[in-house]
């Protein structure tokens, strides 16, 4: 039997859809799934690629069929399946072997199965996936972690099978450990904010100008002409335009306004807390999933304080308002990012690359869109310097604040909540003001702590003298 060049545990959709790409790409590539007849139907089922693919019915026979040093990619759920697995496999494989880790982990998980690793056993590199089902299959943006050499070993297969941004492979080692699925966080987190801040626009459309679905696919497809281009845009365009076969109304008008969630959003917010980073967009796009679950009490909220007013005169917003606050949000929300990313970077001792992040984002992820090819050239100019202060970017938003403003403003006046366009504009607004309010919070942190204060004409530890006066 030819031995497979690498091993896959977990045909799920992701698993069975990176299984096929992997084959297609001329890897041959042996699977084991939990369940055998889920292995052998999706052999079955993979047509002219069958040949290049093994099933295996024991976890033995899947490392048999593998050339040594051995390399297994696990596509299990995060959490305790991908724990359970590596123990299942250790005493199986040999010095060398390496098992990976290709589901959404909690970067503080690949930390420590990194650290296991290190003390004996297979070695593991944790790497973040993303694009979908659509992306495993035909070419994901990856994010790696782990040891340079483990990566290394197995950068041609992942080069291989992942999306093309002009030729240059989405396929990324972003440092030790945790570092890979640390920044597919990042993206999932900017996943959150780019789709609220679309839903958001969506809303001020929908209640605020009378936009019916079709009408709002347009608004959107225009915009995906634009500095806008996205995946997300793209798919907004197309999923508003679908009619439901039931009702023959827009399909969007159907689907129930509560929006489920894995928890990788909720994560990153985590993180950007211990790390005192600003990521005030995506935290605003993580309460507006969670707020958008307390369905019955959002009714009765309705009910006791009625409707918030929703007829915004036509003329109040344009179009092009709500594409500028689109594409201010957006730089708002990504700087953020970033920040938040460099700030790992330091704190964990990765010196995560971020322009290649930039790069790596540019096609086969979720967040994919023309504006990162810019962000990776302002953040390859200086990758210390906040994107909001790099030139291109700058001028971006001195062309577009104002339309923010107007769209928070308006939405404001008319009850409809824009949580996260909002959110962006109030950082946008705390950033460029020089003598900020923080004073106030000093003044009153020394009168009830006595924690003194910096004063400005010099020096610390300052202490106001409070008990004279007060
Ligand atoms: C990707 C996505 C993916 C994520 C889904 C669902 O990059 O392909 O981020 O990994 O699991 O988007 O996420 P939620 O259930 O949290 O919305």
């Amino acid at each position: 039997m030819t031995q497979s060049d690498i091993g896959l545990i977990g045909l799920g959709t992701m698993g069975a859809m990176l299984a096929l790409n992997i084959a297609e790409k001329g890897f041959p590539i042996a699977v084991w799934n939990r369940t055998t007849e889920v292995t052998h139907k999706f052999v079955q089922s993979a047509g002219d690629l069958a040949p290049k693919i093994t099933p295996t019915d024991t976890l033995a026979d899947l490392v048999a069929a593998l050339k040594t040093p051995r390399a297994i990619i696990l596509m299990v759920p995060a959490g305790q399946a991908v724990d359970d697995q590596i123990t299942a496999l250790t005493p199986l494989l040999d010095d060398g072997d390496m098992i990976i880790d290709a589901g959404n982990a909690n970067f503080r998980d690949t930390n420590r199965r990194a650290e296991n690793a290190a003390q004996g056993g297979p070695r593991f590199l944790g790497i973040g996936v993303s694009g979908g089902e659509e992306g495993a299959r035909h070419g994901p943006s990856i994010m790696g972690g782990g040891k340079a050499e483990d990566w290394n070993r197995i950068s041609h297969i992942l080069e291989a099978i992942s999306a093309k941004y002009q030729g240059t492979p989405c396929a990324t080692r972003m440092g030790d450990a945790g570092a890979g699925h640390f920044v597919k966080a990042v993206h999932n987190g900017i996943e959150y904010a780019d789709m609220q801040m679309i839903a958001e626009v969506y809303g001020v459309l929908r209640d605020g100008m009378g936009f019916h679905a079709p009408d709002i696919s347009d608004v959107l497809a225009g915009w995906n002409k634009g500095p806008l281009q996205s995946y997300l845009i793209e798919i907004s365009a197309a999923v508003t335009a679908v009619i439901d076969d039931k009702t023959n109304e827009p399909i969007v008008d159907v689907i129930l306004d509560r929006a489920g969630q894995k928890g990788t959003g909720r994560w990153t917010v985590i993180e950007a807390q211990h790390l005192s980073a600003p990521i005030p967009v995506i935290e605003a796009a993580v309460m507006a999933r969670n707020t958008s679950a307390l369905l019955d009490e959002r009714c009765k909220g309705e009910a006791l304080f009625g409707p918030a007013p929703q007829e915004m005169p036509r003329s109040t917003l344009t179009i092009a308002d709500l594409e500028h606050a689109m594409i201010a949000g957006k730089i708002l929300c990504y700087a953020q990012g970033f920040a938040l990313t460099s700030a790992a970077s330091a704190e964990f001792g990765w010196s995560l690359p971020l322009p290649e992040i930039a790069k790596v984002w540019r096609e086969g992820c979720i967040i994919r869109s023309s504006m990162l090819n810019d962000m990776a050239t302002a953040l390859a100019e200086d990758p210390s310097r906040n994107l909001i202060l790099a030139p291109f970017f700058a001028d971006l938003l001195e062309k577009s604040h104002n339309a923010l403003r107007k769209v928070v403003a308006n939405a404001a006046l008319n009850g409809l909540p824009v949580p996260a366009l909002a959110a962006g504009l109030a950082w946008f607004d705390i950033m460029r003001t020089g003598r900020s309010t923080a004073n106030m919070i000093q003044a009153q942190r020394d009168f009830f702590g006595a924690h003194g204060f910096e004063r400005t004409d010099g020096g610390s530890g300052h202490h106001g003298p409070w008990a004279m006066q007060g």
